[in-house]
């Protein structure tokens, strides 16, 4: 992973680029820049990527595992990230599952993972990595919801630090991943550092509310929650977010 690197200072999409590369490149390549100016977030939302004040990559991964495994690359990258962050600023961050990272209930990271392939069979992947790390200020109407490393942190955080504990990190829980086809050291860091686990949420389903308690992630790195009428489901995806924030 991160053998190969493809920097550039300006871009509409790091996501939209890997998707258009990666039949020609290896397995790993890295797809980084500068600044964004279409960049995408989930649901259709866009993200943020303001030149020089933040990580924008893209992971290009070309496994060998069904379709319904490829959302698994989600939960490695945030595990990576987390850990990443945590080694490098001391700062607490903490995973929202299943691809937000958190300081201090607000949003510093959002992973966008995008799959090509067929029924049963993956052609490639691409995991994007968007992280708030120099961003001094937000607008108004982010505050609540957003940080950055820098405003947590109270001084400039080196982005090259945390790309290059990033990579090497995914690489080691993506390599445990692939050998032992089990989660079980990203999952010891998703469940250290969970936001959600033994907590209060809101589940919002198309636009549906439900409220839930987080009783577990299992082994394949789905929510168990229990609903309010005591109820027991599993979460595969959908928009969680946590009660009070
Ligand atoms: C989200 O929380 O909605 C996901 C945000 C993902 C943002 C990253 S930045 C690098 C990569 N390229 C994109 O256009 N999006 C992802």
């Amino acid at each position: 992973i991160g053998n190969k690197i493809i920097d550039f200072d300006t871009i509409d999409s790091t996501n939209s680029y890997a998707k258009e590369i990666a039949k020609e490149v290896l397995h790993g390549t890295v797809i980084i820049s500068e600044e964004q100016t279409g960049g995408r977030g989930r649901m259709g939302r866009s993200w943020t990527s303001p030149k020089s004040e933040g990580i924008w990559m893209s992971i290009i991964l070309k496994p060998d595992i069904p379709p319904m495994e490829g959302m698994k690359m989600t939960q490695i990258a945030a595990a990576s990230t987390c850990w990443a962050i945590r080694t490098v600023t001391g700062l607490e961050a903490y995973i929202k599952w299943p691809n937000d990272i958190v300081i201090d209930g607000k949003k510093v990271c959002g992973i966008l993972t995008e799959m090509a392939g067929e029924l049963n069979k993956i052609d490639y992947l691409i995991v994007g990595i968007g992280v708030n790390v120099n961003i001094e200020k937000f607008p108004v109407e982010f505050r609540d919801i957003a940080t950055s490393l820098v405003i947590e942190k109270g001084e400039k955080v080196d982005r090259r630090t945390i790309v290059i504990e990033l990579l090497q990190q995914f690489e080691k829980l993506y390599m445990d991943y692939i050998n032992c086809g089990t989660l079980e050291k990203s999952l010891a860091i998703i469940r250290n550092y969970s936001a959600v686990l033994g907590k209060s949420i809101r589940i919002l389903k198309g636009n549906q509310e439900l409220r839930a308690e987080v009783i577990a992630i299992n082994e394949e790195g789905l929510l168990r929650v229990r609903l309010e009428d005591g109820k027991e489901e599993l979460l595969i995806s959908g928009e969680v977010s946590i009660r009070g924030s």
